[in-house]
Protein backbone atom coordinates (compact mmCIF):
# COMPACT_ATOMS: atom_id res chain seq x y z
CA UNK A 1 0.00 0.00 0.00
CA UNK A 2 1.21 3.46 -0.96
CA UNK A 3 1.83 5.79 2.33
CA UNK A 4 -0.24 8.55 2.65
CA UNK A 5 2.85 10.18 5.23
CA UNK A 6 5.90 11.62 3.55
CA UNK A 7 9.10 12.51 4.92
CA UNK A 8 11.07 14.73 3.00
CA UNK A 9 14.56 14.01 3.06
CA UNK A 10 15.73 15.12 0.15
CA UNK A 11 17.36 18.26 0.82
CA UNK A 12 20.97 18.76 -0.97
CA UNK A 13 18.24 18.43 -4.18
CA UNK A 14 16.73 21.23 -3.60
CA UNK A 15 14.44 22.72 -0.04
CA UNK A 16 11.37 24.11 0.16
CA UNK A 17 10.87 27.99 0.57
CA UNK A 18 10.79 29.49 3.79
CA UNK A 19 7.34 31.51 4.33
CA UNK A 20 8.96 34.67 4.80
CA UNK A 21 11.25 34.24 1.16
CA UNK A 22 7.54 33.56 0.12
CA UNK A 23 6.52 36.85 1.61
CA UNK A 24 8.96 39.04 0.34
CA UNK A 25 8.59 37.41 -3.18
CA UNK A 26 4.99 37.78 -3.12
CA UNK A 27 5.89 41.54 -2.24
CA UNK A 28 7.98 42.04 -5.02
CA UNK A 29 5.41 40.47 -7.59
CA UNK A 30 2.69 42.22 -6.38
CA UNK A 31 4.16 45.94 -6.51
CA UNK A 32 7.64 46.00 -7.99
CA UNK A 33 7.17 45.08 -11.98
CA UNK A 34 9.03 47.61 -13.43
CA UNK A 35 11.95 46.93 -16.16
CA UNK A 36 14.54 47.35 -13.99
CA UNK A 37 16.28 48.94 -17.01
CA UNK A 38 13.70 51.35 -17.63
CA UNK A 39 13.95 54.69 -16.58
CA UNK A 40 10.53 55.69 -15.17
CA UNK A 41 9.74 55.81 -11.51
CA UNK A 42 8.64 52.19 -11.38
CA UNK A 43 12.38 50.57 -13.30
CA UNK A 44 14.08 52.46 -11.60
CA UNK A 45 12.17 50.72 -8.11
CA UNK A 46 12.53 47.43 -9.53
CA UNK A 47 16.41 48.63 -10.33
CA UNK A 48 16.81 49.44 -6.63
CA UNK A 49 15.39 46.46 -4.96
CA UNK A 50 18.31 44.27 -7.26
CA UNK A 51 20.92 46.53 -5.73
CA UNK A 52 19.87 46.44 -2.42
CA UNK A 53 19.62 42.52 -2.27
CA UNK A 54 23.35 42.87 -4.15
CA UNK A 55 24.53 44.89 -1.51
CA UNK A 56 22.76 42.36 1.32
CA UNK A 57 24.44 39.28 -0.36
CA UNK A 58 28.08 40.98 -1.08
CA UNK A 59 27.83 42.21 3.16
CA UNK A 60 26.97 38.81 3.88
CA UNK A 61 29.83 37.18 2.47
CA UNK A 62 32.66 40.17 2.91
CA UNK A 63 32.65 41.02 -0.60
CA UNK A 64 31.80 44.20 -2.56
CA UNK A 65 28.83 44.29 -4.55
CA UNK A 66 30.49 44.73 -8.02
CA UNK A 67 31.63 41.14 -7.26
CA UNK A 68 28.28 39.49 -7.24
CA UNK A 69 26.92 38.90 -10.64
CA UNK A 70 23.00 37.24 -10.46
CA UNK A 71 22.68 33.90 -13.04
CA UNK A 72 19.51 31.46 -13.50
CA UNK A 73 21.29 29.08 -10.86
CA UNK A 74 24.28 27.24 -10.04
CA UNK A 75 24.57 25.19 -12.93
CA UNK A 76 25.04 28.52 -15.36
CA UNK A 77 27.50 30.09 -12.45
CA UNK A 78 29.38 27.33 -12.70
CA UNK A 79 29.21 27.34 -16.64
CA UNK A 80 30.18 30.97 -16.44
CA UNK A 81 32.99 30.34 -14.23
CA UNK A 82 35.05 28.17 -15.96
CA UNK A 83 34.11 29.03 -19.88
CA UNK A 84 35.03 33.02 -19.28
CA UNK A 85 38.10 31.34 -17.36
CA UNK A 86 38.86 29.52 -20.31
CA UNK A 87 37.66 32.26 -23.30
CA UNK A 88 38.06 35.78 -21.80
CA UNK A 89 41.13 35.26 -19.50
CA UNK A 90 42.58 32.56 -22.05
CA UNK A 91 43.57 30.14 -19.55
CA UNK A 92 44.68 26.73 -21.35
CA UNK A 93 44.35 24.22 -17.98
CA UNK A 94 41.38 23.04 -16.16
CA UNK A 95 42.12 21.00 -12.96
CA UNK A 96 39.62 19.39 -11.34
CA UNK A 97 38.16 16.22 -10.02
CA UNK A 98 36.37 12.98 -11.06
CA UNK A 99 33.41 13.89 -8.38
CA UNK A 100 32.29 17.28 -9.92
CA UNK A 101 28.65 18.43 -10.46
CA UNK A 102 28.16 17.90 -14.53
CA UNK A 103 27.81 21.87 -14.31
CA UNK A 104 31.83 21.81 -13.95
CA UNK A 105 32.90 18.30 -15.07
CA UNK A 106 30.39 18.44 -18.36
CA UNK A 107 31.29 21.61 -18.97
CA UNK A 108 35.47 21.62 -18.38
CA UNK A 109 35.27 17.80 -20.80
CA UNK A 110 33.50 20.11 -23.12
CA UNK A 111 35.80 22.49 -23.67
CA UNK A 112 38.59 20.18 -23.27
CA UNK A 113 37.29 18.80 -26.86
CA UNK A 114 36.26 22.03 -28.63
CA UNK A 115 38.77 24.68 -27.48
CA UNK A 116 42.09 22.19 -26.82
CA UNK A 117 41.91 22.71 -23.45
CA UNK A 118 43.85 20.70 -21.33
CA UNK A 119 41.86 19.18 -18.80
CA UNK A 120 43.55 17.50 -15.66
CA UNK A 121 42.07 15.30 -13.04
CA UNK A 122 42.76 14.97 -9.68
CA UNK A 123 43.00 11.91 -7.49
CA UNK A 124 40.05 11.38 -5.07
CA UNK A 125 40.07 8.39 -1.63
CA UNK A 126 37.52 6.63 -1.14
CA UNK A 127 35.72 8.61 0.45
CA UNK A 128 36.12 11.48 -2.27
CA UNK A 129 38.60 13.90 -0.32
CA UNK A 130 40.83 15.38 -3.16
CA UNK A 131 44.39 14.41 -2.81
CA UNK A 132 45.84 17.23 -2.26
CA UNK A 133 49.31 16.07 -2.63
CA UNK A 134 48.72 15.23 -6.35
CA UNK A 135 46.69 18.60 -6.70
CA UNK A 136 50.03 20.46 -5.80
CA UNK A 137 51.84 17.98 -8.58
CA UNK A 138 49.02 19.30 -10.93
CA UNK A 139 49.30 22.92 -9.79
CA UNK A 140 52.80 22.64 -10.47
CA UNK A 141 53.00 21.38 -13.64
CA UNK A 142 50.32 23.38 -14.91
CA UNK A 143 51.03 26.88 -13.30
CA UNK A 144 48.12 29.42 -14.30
CA UNK A 145 45.58 26.91 -14.17
CA UNK A 146 41.97 27.09 -13.45
CA UNK A 147 41.30 25.05 -10.17
CA UNK A 148 37.34 24.09 -10.05
CA UNK A 149 36.77 22.37 -7.04
CA UNK A 150 33.36 22.21 -4.78
CA UNK A 151 33.43 22.79 -1.09
CA UNK A 152 30.88 20.53 -0.35
CA UNK A 153 30.29 16.88 -2.89
CA UNK A 154 26.61 17.04 -3.32
CA UNK A 155 26.11 13.11 -2.96
CA UNK A 156 29.04 12.05 -0.15
CA UNK A 157 29.23 15.56 1.42
CA UNK A 158 33.09 15.01 1.62
CA UNK A 159 34.04 18.69 2.77
CA UNK A 160 37.02 20.21 0.90
CA UNK A 161 39.96 21.95 2.48
CA UNK A 162 39.32 25.09 0.48
CA UNK A 163 42.40 26.35 2.88
CA UNK A 164 44.87 24.30 1.56
CA UNK A 165 43.66 24.42 -1.95
CA UNK A 166 43.47 28.33 -2.20
CA UNK A 167 47.06 28.54 -0.60
CA UNK A 168 48.49 25.64 -3.75
CA UNK A 169 46.64 28.12 -6.06
CA UNK A 170 48.43 30.95 -4.88
CA UNK A 171 51.76 29.92 -4.83
CA UNK A 172 50.96 28.63 -8.84
CA UNK A 173 49.33 31.10 -10.01
CA UNK A 174 46.01 29.67 -10.60
CA UNK A 175 42.77 30.69 -10.33
CA UNK A 176 40.24 28.80 -7.58
CA UNK A 177 37.03 28.64 -8.33
CA UNK A 178 34.95 26.15 -5.93
CA UNK A 179 31.17 25.39 -6.23
CA UNK A 180 29.33 26.48 -2.86
CA UNK A 181 26.44 25.26 -3.95
CA UNK A 182 26.08 22.52 -0.81
CA UNK A 183 27.29 24.91 1.51
CA UNK A 184 26.80 28.52 1.07
CA UNK A 185 23.99 29.40 4.08
CA UNK A 186 25.21 26.23 6.36
CA UNK A 187 28.56 27.63 7.02
CA UNK A 188 29.80 31.04 7.82
CA UNK A 189 31.48 32.83 4.90
CA UNK A 190 33.81 35.20 4.05
CA UNK A 191 35.30 35.23 0.60
CA UNK A 192 38.61 36.41 1.62
CA UNK A 193 39.12 33.96 4.34
CA UNK A 194 37.97 31.33 1.86
CA UNK A 195 41.02 32.22 -0.35
CA UNK A 196 38.67 31.26 -3.90
CA UNK A 197 38.35 33.93 -6.97
CA UNK A 198 35.17 32.49 -7.64
CA UNK A 199 31.98 31.05 -5.44
CA UNK A 200 29.12 29.35 -6.78
CA UNK A 201 25.73 29.51 -5.15
CA UNK A 202 22.25 28.41 -5.73
CA UNK A 203 18.97 29.74 -3.63
CA UNK A 204 16.80 26.72 -3.60
CA UNK A 205 19.14 24.44 -1.81
CA UNK A 206 18.87 27.09 1.06
CA UNK A 207 15.04 27.40 1.45
CA UNK A 208 15.04 29.94 -1.67
CA UNK A 209 13.58 29.74 -4.79
CA UNK A 210 14.66 27.99 -8.09
CA UNK A 211 16.15 29.42 -11.17
CA UNK A 212 18.21 31.50 -9.13
CA UNK A 213 21.93 31.83 -7.96
CA UNK A 214 24.67 34.19 -7.96
CA UNK A 215 28.45 33.63 -9.38
CA UNK A 216 31.09 35.73 -6.68
CA UNK A 217 33.91 36.75 -9.02
CA UNK A 218 36.83 38.36 -7.55
CA UNK A 219 36.89 42.34 -9.00
CA UNK A 220 40.16 42.11 -10.27
CA UNK A 221 39.28 39.72 -13.31
CA UNK A 222 37.76 40.64 -16.08
CA UNK A 223 34.78 38.64 -17.50
CA UNK A 224 32.95 38.97 -20.83
CA UNK A 225 29.17 38.15 -20.67
CA UNK A 226 28.87 34.33 -21.41
CA UNK A 227 24.80 35.56 -22.63
CA UNK A 228 25.14 37.92 -25.02
CA UNK A 229 22.01 41.34 -26.19
CA UNK A 230 21.94 43.57 -23.38
CA UNK A 231 24.04 45.48 -20.73
CA UNK A 232 22.87 44.00 -17.67
CA UNK A 233 24.62 42.79 -14.75
CA UNK A 234 27.08 45.80 -15.26
CA UNK A 235 27.44 44.30 -18.84
CA UNK A 236 28.34 40.99 -17.62
CA UNK A 237 25.17 38.71 -18.09
CA UNK A 238 22.34 40.14 -20.50
CA UNK A 239 18.89 39.29 -20.29
CA UNK A 240 15.95 41.35 -18.06
CA UNK A 241 16.77 40.48 -14.20
CA UNK A 242 14.57 38.10 -11.99
CA UNK A 243 13.66 40.51 -9.78
CA UNK A 244 11.39 38.34 -7.95
CA UNK A 245 14.16 35.69 -7.78
CA UNK A 246 16.58 37.98 -6.53
CA UNK A 247 14.90 39.64 -3.57
CA UNK A 248 13.78 35.84 -2.46
CA UNK A 249 17.61 34.76 -2.53
CA UNK A 250 18.93 37.77 -0.96
CA UNK A 251 16.20 37.18 1.46
CA UNK A 252 16.85 33.33 2.03
CA UNK A 253 20.47 34.01 2.71
CA UNK A 254 19.57 36.75 5.23
CA UNK A 255 17.56 34.22 7.26
CA UNK A 256 20.28 31.15 6.88
CA UNK A 257 22.92 33.21 8.17
CA UNK A 258 21.10 34.83 10.93
CA UNK A 259 19.74 31.80 12.46
CA UNK A 260 23.25 29.97 10.95
CA UNK A 261 24.07 28.36 14.72
CA UNK A 262 21.04 27.32 15.68
CA UNK A 263 20.55 25.41 12.28
CA UNK A 264 24.09 23.82 12.38
CA UNK A 265 23.26 22.59 15.69
CA UNK A 266 19.65 21.67 14.79
CA UNK A 267 20.61 20.19 11.85
CA UNK A 268 23.68 18.23 12.80
CA UNK A 269 21.90 16.81 15.56
CA UNK A 270 19.23 14.68 13.18
CA UNK A 271 22.18 13.43 11.06
CA UNK A 272 24.38 12.22 14.10
CA UNK A 273 20.93 10.50 15.36
CA UNK A 274 20.17 8.76 12.19
CA UNK A 275 23.47 7.32 11.88
CA UNK A 276 23.71 6.36 15.12
CA UNK A 277 20.27 4.75 14.99
CA UNK A 278 21.44 3.03 11.63
CA UNK A 279 24.43 1.25 13.41
CA UNK A 280 21.82 0.03 15.96
CA UNK A 281 19.35 -1.21 14.63
CA UNK A 282 20.72 -1.82 10.62
CA UNK A 283 24.34 -2.83 11.34
CA UNK A 284 24.63 -3.74 7.21
CA UNK A 285 24.06 -0.46 6.02
CA UNK A 286 28.00 1.65 6.28
CA UNK A 287 27.99 5.13 5.25
CA UNK A 288 29.66 6.46 1.99
CA UNK A 289 31.83 10.01 2.02
CA UNK A 290 33.10 11.41 5.18
CA UNK A 291 30.62 11.85 8.16
CA UNK A 292 32.56 13.86 10.87
CA UNK A 293 31.75 16.74 11.52
CA UNK A 294 34.72 18.61 10.32
CA UNK A 295 35.29 16.47 7.31
CA UNK A 296 31.39 16.02 6.31
CA UNK A 297 28.61 18.35 5.45
CA UNK A 298 25.93 18.03 8.03
CA UNK A 299 22.90 18.40 5.69
CA UNK A 300 24.08 15.00 3.80
CA UNK A 301 24.58 11.26 4.76
CA UNK A 302 24.85 8.91 1.93
CA UNK A 303 23.99 5.39 3.30
CA UNK A 304 25.73 2.08 1.30
CA UNK A 305 22.82 -0.48 1.83
CA UNK A 306 24.29 -4.37 1.51
CA UNK A 307 23.68 -6.27 -1.47
CA UNK A 308 20.02 -7.60 -2.46
CA UNK A 309 18.26 -8.60 -5.11
CA UNK A 310 15.69 -5.98 -4.95
CA UNK A 311 18.52 -2.97 -4.76
CA UNK A 312 17.68 -1.34 -7.95
CA UNK A 313 14.12 -0.94 -6.78
CA UNK A 314 14.74 0.25 -3.28
CA UNK A 315 14.37 3.83 -3.94
CA UNK A 316 11.25 3.55 -5.55
CA UNK A 317 10.03 1.04 -2.72
CA UNK A 318 11.25 4.19 -0.66
CA UNK A 319 9.00 6.39 -2.12
CA UNK A 320 6.09 4.16 -1.57
CA UNK A 321 6.99 3.89 2.10
CA UNK A 322 6.07 7.68 1.81
CA UNK A 323 10.11 8.93 2.01
CA UNK A 324 11.68 10.98 -0.22
CA UNK A 325 15.43 10.39 -0.70
CA UNK A 326 17.78 9.82 -3.75
CA UNK A 327 20.29 7.74 -4.84
CA UNK A 328 23.61 8.13 -5.31
CA UNK A 329 22.52 7.78 -9.04
CA UNK A 330 21.15 10.34 -11.84
CA UNK A 331 17.41 8.97 -12.82
CA UNK A 332 16.72 9.98 -16.32
CA UNK A 333 13.31 9.01 -17.99
CA UNK A 334 13.11 6.26 -15.32
CA UNK A 335 16.44 4.48 -16.18
CA UNK A 336 18.89 4.71 -13.69
CA UNK A 337 21.91 5.43 -14.57
CA UNK A 338 25.70 5.22 -12.25
CA UNK A 339 26.50 7.77 -10.72
CA UNK A 340 30.01 8.84 -11.31
CA UNK A 341 30.60 9.90 -8.05
CA UNK A 342 29.84 6.59 -7.07
CA UNK A 343 32.15 5.20 -9.76
CA UNK A 344 35.54 7.68 -8.73
CA UNK A 345 35.03 6.15 -4.95
CA UNK A 346 35.07 2.45 -6.40
CA UNK A 347 31.66 2.03 -4.25
CA UNK A 348 30.65 -1.96 -4.76
CA UNK A 349 28.10 -2.22 -7.43
CA UNK A 350 26.29 -5.02 -5.77
CA UNK A 351 25.17 -2.66 -2.80
CA UNK A 352 22.51 0.47 -3.39
CA UNK A 353 23.69 4.13 -1.69
CA UNK A 354 20.83 5.92 -1.23
CA UNK A 355 21.75 9.94 0.04
CA UNK A 356 19.66 11.14 2.74
CA UNK A 357 19.66 14.89 3.04
CA UNK A 358 18.15 16.70 6.33
CA UNK A 359 17.49 20.98 6.24
CA UNK A 360 15.93 23.28 8.54
CA UNK A 361 12.46 21.16 8.77
CA UNK A 362 13.65 18.23 9.29
CA UNK A 363 12.41 16.00 12.81
CA UNK A 364 13.70 13.12 14.83
CA UNK A 365 10.09 11.97 13.96
CA UNK A 366 10.99 11.85 9.94
CA UNK A 367 14.48 9.58 10.92
CA UNK A 368 12.44 7.34 12.66
CA UNK A 369 9.79 7.11 9.85
CA UNK A 370 12.64 6.67 7.57
CA UNK A 371 14.21 4.02 9.36
CA UNK A 372 11.32 1.86 9.63
CA UNK A 373 10.71 1.78 5.87
CA UNK A 374 14.59 1.16 5.67
CA UNK A 375 13.79 -1.32 8.11
CA UNK A 376 11.06 -2.94 6.00
CA UNK A 377 12.84 -3.13 2.95
CA UNK A 378 15.95 -4.75 3.72
CA UNK A 379 16.36 -8.42 4.41
CA UNK A 380 15.65 -9.71 7.01
CA UNK A 381 19.03 -10.64 8.38
CA UNK A 382 20.76 -7.42 7.89
CA UNK A 383 18.00 -5.53 10.09
CA UNK A 384 18.97 -6.22 14.69
CA UNK A 385 15.64 -7.08 16.57
C1 LIG B 1 27.01 20.98 -6.12
C2 LIG B 1 25.98 21.49 -7.08
N1 LIG B 1 26.35 22.32 -8.05
C3 LIG B 1 25.47 22.84 -8.92
C4 LIG B 1 24.14 22.50 -8.86
C5 LIG B 1 23.20 23.08 -9.85
O1 LIG B 1 22.47 24.15 -9.30
P1 LIG B 1 21.11 24.64 -9.98
O2 LIG B 1 20.09 23.58 -9.71
O3 LIG B 1 20.79 25.94 -9.30
O4 LIG B 1 21.39 24.84 -11.42
C6 LIG B 1 23.70 21.62 -7.87
C7 LIG B 1 22.29 21.20 -7.79
O5 LIG B 1 21.96 20.05 -7.89
C8 LIG B 1 24.64 21.10 -6.96
O6 LIG B 1 24.30 20.25 -5.98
Amino acid sequence: MISTKRVYLDNAATTPMDDLVIEAMTNVMKNTYGNPSATHSLGRSSKAVIETSRKSIAKAINAESREIIFTSGGTEADNMAIRCAVKDLGLRNIITSPVEHKAVLETSKELAQEDGVELHLVNVDGQGRVDLVHLRELAEQNPGAIISLMHANNELGTLLDYKTVSEIARANNCLFHSDTVQTMGHYAFDVQEFGADMLTCSAHKLNGPKGIGFLYVNKALNFKPMITGGGQESNHRAGTENVVGIVGLAKALEIAFNNLEEEQNHISGIKNYMMSEIEKNLPSVSFNGDTSYEGGLYTVLNCSLPPQENNALLLFQMDIEGVCCSGGSACNSGATKGSHVLEAINHPQDRQAIRFSFGRYTTTDDIDFAINALRKLLKPETVQV
